[in-house]
């Protein structure tokens, strides 16, 4: 209704604002009068879309009702919770996790987070437990005291008031790491922990968990901080645990890190944090864990969109849990600083049986990347790629076998992965600079590569792009661009063509 009326008394269109002015005469004193009644109708005009919008605002379908997914279900509030953005939540937690851990035996409990923002310190979290973060839930994870680059602050500290990161608590290092993967010694746990359960879901109607990270980026560049930083979300020792349907952002480190876990989902999740200055903020990094599924994602962070994990040198080859199993299928991912999907360069107890499928990733450093090094141990074996889109990436496939970085001196440089079983079938995409590097080396050469259904819209006409070493393989039928001459080229039907004639050739060129 009042959209109409506003209408009318507005000339809207041309000749009716023309028959307006027509009927006063151009005396500067006359002149005056339509003017001011002019402003007068627009400011009633302003008024009145105002009104609408607000009666727009008003009819704004309800929050959608929270589905019941356990036989008991909690809110947040029942517990004290306070969703003002600045009342501390985490009693407000433990009390409901506590509440939830004793109904175990009828099916465990949900706790409902509702909309609001909701200030939270690091908590555990229980067996057969659904959190459900509603829509406009964002659970938010205690900023570090933002003293930084803050002089007078400084002076006013006391050296003895403890830093808020001390509210993490410090856990040893994981055991296939033998160290903090940023400093020796024990890490931080993470804001939302699991250790040792089982059947944990996080869900909701795209509710968010925010790490607000952005002070824990700071604290880590400037040196600031004795530990590693802790995730947003870790889960260690489980079985059967799904996150879907809301968003992960900011988090301190890396965003969702199941770790010697089985049977993980994650579906219909969004993951961001800043694609640039975010330091480690990788967004899911299945660590010797089996049977995992992360399918309708959307990645963009500060590193890795998935990074597979299996251990670090001597530490992951005696804990000797690969990661086995695992389906990403359906994903958007941006990285602006390292690759879409990873696998290493922690991989010592070995990855296997990893299907990459429907995967975009666009604008970003690396596409897909397999890492490690002399010292690793392990292997990278029955890796499946199918349906890769590469827009706008630097380097598209990469193979790095001297990446360096060791928790000690006390690995075994003998102990070599291996590096096999590993094809690409469908790669397209444009943008991209060079589409494959693949740099095995004399230790580490890499076995029996397949590429087949490859097109890539490639940057410069450049010969170098499609780099080679020690890597024997075959091409079936033809690709763009041009292979290496490492492959051996066979035909649609697949009958051998051209066998190579040099696996081990050399053509690696890391300053185009
Ligand atoms: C949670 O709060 C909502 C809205 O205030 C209410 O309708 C619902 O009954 C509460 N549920 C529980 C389990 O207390
Ligand atoms: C969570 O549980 C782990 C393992 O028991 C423990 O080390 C940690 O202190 C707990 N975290 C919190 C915040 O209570
Ligand atoms: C969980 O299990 C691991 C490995 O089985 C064990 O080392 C650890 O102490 C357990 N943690 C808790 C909190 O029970
Ligand atoms: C994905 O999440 C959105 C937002 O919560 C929801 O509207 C949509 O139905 C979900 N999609 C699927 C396939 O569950
Ligand atoms: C969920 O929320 C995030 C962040 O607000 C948004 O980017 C994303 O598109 C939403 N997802 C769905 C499926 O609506
Ligand atoms: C390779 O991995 C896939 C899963 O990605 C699995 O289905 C298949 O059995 C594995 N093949 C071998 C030979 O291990
Ligand atoms: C390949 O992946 C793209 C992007 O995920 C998707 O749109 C397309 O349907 C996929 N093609 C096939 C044949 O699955
Ligand atoms: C390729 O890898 C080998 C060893 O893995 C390394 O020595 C060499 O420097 C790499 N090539 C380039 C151009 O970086
Ligand atoms: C590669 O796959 C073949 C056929 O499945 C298998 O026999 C061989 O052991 C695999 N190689 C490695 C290193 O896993
Ligand atoms: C090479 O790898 C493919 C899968 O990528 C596998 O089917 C084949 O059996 C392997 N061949 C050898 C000789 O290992
Ligand atoms: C190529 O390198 C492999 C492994 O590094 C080695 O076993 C083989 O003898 C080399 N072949 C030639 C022709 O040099």
């Amino acid at each position: 209704m009042a959209d109409s009326a506003a209408f009318r008394r507005f000339p809207h269109n041309k000749s009716q604002f023309r028959a307006q002015f027509r009927s006063f005469s151009p005396s500067p004193r006359r002149f005056l009068l339509p003017l001011l009644w002019i402003i007068g109708l627009a400011s009633v005009y302003i008024w009145q879309r105002n009104v609408i919008e607000g009666v727009l605002l008003f009819r704004r379908p309800p929050p959608r009702p929270i589905p019941r997914l356990r036989p008991v279900a909690f809110n947040l509030t029942d517990f004290g919770g306070v969703g003002d953005g600045y009342t501390v939540n985490t009693e407000a937690f433990e009390r409901a996790v506590y509440a939830i851990s004793k109904l175990g035996r009828i099916g465990g409990g949900q706790l409902n987070v509702q909309p609001g923002r909701w200030l939270t310190g690091p908590f555990n979290l229980t067996s057969h437990m659904t959190l459900f973060l509603a829509e406009g839930a964002v659970i938010l994870g205690i900023q570090l005291k933002a003293r930084l680059n803050d002089p007078l602050k400084l002076l006013n500290t006391n050296e003895q008031e403890p830093e808020d990161e001390n509210l993490w608590p410090l856990m040893p290092p994981l055991p296939s790491y033998g160290s903090g993967r940023e400093h020796p010694g024990p890490r931080y746990g993470s804001l939302i922990h699991g250790q040792n359960l089982s059947d944990i879901v996080i869900t909701g109607h795209n509710g968010t968990i925010d790490g607000q990270g952005v002070t824990w980026w700071k604290k880590f560049r400037q040196k600031l901080l004795k530990h590693t930083r802790g995730p947003l979300v870790q889960i260690m020792w489980s079985e059967d645990i799904k996150i879907s349907d809301i968003t992960l952002r900011n988090s301190p480190f890396w965003t969702f890190h199941p770790y010697d876990c089985k049977n993980v989902v994650v579906t219909n999740v969004t993951v961001l944090a800043p694609v640039i200055e975010a330091p480690n903020t990788d967004g899911i990094n299945p660590d010797s864990c089996e049977n995992v599924r992360i399918e309708d994602c959307y990645i963009s962070v500060g590193d890795d969109g998935v990074a597979i994990k299996s251990g670090w040198n001597q530490y992951g080859i005696s804990y000797g849990k690969p990661s086995k199993n695992i389906l990403i299928r359906n994903v958007v991912i941006r990285s602006m600083v390292s690759a879409g999907v990873s696998i290493g360069s922690e991989m010592s107890a070995g990855v296997s049986d990893v299907t990459v499928e429907n995967v975009v990733v666009w604008s970003s450093r690396r596409g897909v990347r397999i890492k490690t090094s002399p010292g690793r141990g392990g292997y990278v074996r029955n890796i499946s790629y199918r349906n890769l889109t590469l827009n706008d990436v630097r380097v598209g496939i990469v193979i790095k076998t001297d990446y360096g970085e060791h928790p000690d001196e006390g690995f075994n440089e003998k102990a070599l992965p291996i590096l096999a079983n590993i094809s690409f079938i469908g790669v397209y995409g444009q943008g991209v600079r060079v589409p494959v590097r693949i740099n095995g080396s004399e230790e580490i050469p890499v076995r029996n590569v397949t590429f087949r259904d490859m097109s890539v819209g490639i940057t410069y006409k450049k010969k170098h792009i499609f780099q080679c070493a020690f890597i024997q393989g075959k091409v079936i039928g033809s690709i763009f661009p041009t292979p290496c001459e490492n492959l051996d080229l066979y035909d649609e039907q697949a009958r051998l063509i051209r066998p190579s004639m040099s696996h081990n050739f050399t053509n690696i060129d890391y300053d185009f």
